[in-house]
């Protein structure tokens, strides 16, 4: 990436008030771990990949980064400060230094850009963002002097008692000037509540200016410390997708109850309807239909989508395709365009060609069904004999009968007719008749003959 500011991200906390076994800035929002929101959102105000602080031996955090970030490695997890004196000589910047805590998920480009432009407009030693949030607990409060200049940070377990509280907090956000920051972290003493090396602390210990920007969405502050501030942020984060998603020209029915990841797309002039979920990957083309109650993850879909309250899974769906309600649609399948799925159908690894339509009950599993396909309802392909999985074969334009039941390995050729209730473990030609059944038999007069009922 480019040359832009040098910016650190703080990552390598124990995340201890989490109570997991999952380091805290893997913990997933809005589908993707929170830590890949705080690096994108540095990368795009600096244009420059960031330095990140993780705990020693953190693979799982490493991996996740790749090459989007230079990883570098605290020993012990002593405090933000210490945080920030892991980063080694080489990658010190004497410029100004972007340095931005790796739990503080909600944080806009925009305002980190803005924080950036306020320290390059005069000579300072730092500026920092600060927040007004609903509920400040565990937050560090900003002490000012009459001319509004930073004077210190005080952590809240360290705030005097019976001193008015300050009502401004610390973001966690801080552009420095490197030539101060970096032999000031050396002065850090570890002498407050929790004993560690408080990055707060080099406010106090800087010369020069140090200035505040005050965020004007409080959400942007929101630090990720414990669960129910995970959940909080998280149903910021919907909010802020769900509105995208109105503002793209898509109806969302119930905000409050459409749960929607970060990086779903979903085309103008759809509808979302009441209690839907669209996860992961989820991308929908324009004029779908979606809901109420479905739940879409991993789907890829076409234009003019038509799901009802059903469940699908890392499937494709070509235009115009109709699901109907109750319907499970698993991984590895695609439904070409305009197909069509009844009420309660399950298809699971199998292709479906154009046009073809699969009745309500119907089971299709480990299949490849041709184009214009009627498949009746209640048709079950056996694919499992207890050892393994097999696959079934249906060609283009065949018809089978309700309640069919066809057992894998099969094939049935192109244009054959499977007769209703038939029990099929044969190939059947091109163009043929199957019926797999035993004839019907009348008794003539059985009625009558039959003992009288009480
Ligand atoms: C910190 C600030 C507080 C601020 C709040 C904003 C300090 C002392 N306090 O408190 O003023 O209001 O953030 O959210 O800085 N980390 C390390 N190594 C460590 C400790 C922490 O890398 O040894 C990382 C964490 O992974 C985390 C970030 O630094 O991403 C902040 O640490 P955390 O423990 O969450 O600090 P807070 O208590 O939230
Ligand atoms: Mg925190």
């Amino acid at each position: 990436m480019g040359d832009g500011p040098h910016a650190v991200i703080l990552a390598a906390g124990q995340g201890k008030r989490m109570r997991s076994a999952l380091p805290k800035v893997l913990h997933p929002l809005g589908g993707r771990p929170l830590l890949l929101y705080v690096v994108d959102a540095v990368r795009s105000a600096t244009g420059s990949a960031p330095v990140v602080v993780i705990a020693r031996g953190d693979t799982a955090v490493r991996d996740l980064l790749g090459d989007v970030a230079t990883c570098v490695q605290q020993e012990t997890a002593m405090g933000t400060g210490d945080a920030l004196r892991s980063v080694p000589e080489p990658l010190r910047d004497s410029g100004p230094v972007l340095v931005v805590h790796g739990d503080s998920p909600l944080l806009r480009p925009e305002t980190l850009q803005r924080l950036l432009a306020a320290h390059a407009s005069s000579p300072r030693a730092c500026t920092l963002l600060l927040g007004i949030p609903a509920d400040p607990s565990g937050m560090g409060r900003v002490v000012r002097d009459a001319a509004g200049h930073v004077l210190r940070i005080v952590e809240e377990a360290d705030l005097p008692p019976g001193e008015a509280v300050p009502l401004e907090c610390n973001a966690g956000v801080y552009v420095f000037d490197g030539a101060q920051l970096w032999p000031a972290l050396d002065r850090l003493r570890t002498a407050n509540a929790q004993s560690e090396y408080y990055l707060t602390d080099v406010v106090a210990l800087l010369t020069g200016p140090v200035e505040a920007v005050v965020v004007p969405d409080p959400d942007e502050v929101l630090g990720i410390n414990d669960r129910r501030q995970l959940a909080a942020a998280e149903a910021v984060l919907r909010r802020r997708t769900v509105d995208a998603l109105m503002l793209a020209g898509v109806t969302v029915e119930d905000p409050v109850t459409t749960y929607v990841d970060a990086g779903v797309v979903v085309g103008r002039d759809s509808v979302i309807h009441a209690m839907t979920t669209l996860r992961g990957a989820t991308r929908l083309g324009a004029g779908c239909e979606i809901g109420p109650m479905a739940i879409l993850t991993d789907v890829r879909g076409g234009d003019g989508v038509v799901v009802g309250s059903s469940h699908l899974e890392r499937c494709e769906l070509g235009d115009g395709v109709l699901v109907g309600s109750y319907c499970r649609v698993r991984p590895n399948t695609v439904l070409a365009s305009g197909v069509e799925l009844g009420t309660h159908a399950e298809v699971k690894n199998s292709t479906v060609g154009a046009g073809t339509r699969i009745s309500h009950f119907s089971c299709v599993l480990d299949s490849d069904v041709g184009e214009a396909v009627n498949i009746g309802a209640g048709t079950v392909t056996c694919n499992y004999d207890g050892d393994a999985k097999h696959r079934t074969t249906i060609g283009n334009r065949v018809f089978v009968g309700t309640n069919s039941t066809l057992v894998a390995p099969v094939r049935l050729g192109d244009g054959s007719y499977i007769g209703a209730g038939s029990f099929i473990d044969q190939d059947v030609p091109a163009g043929a008749l199957a019926l797999g059944r035993s004839r019907q038999r009348n008794v003539e007069g059985w009625s009558a003959r039959r003992p009288l009922r009480s």
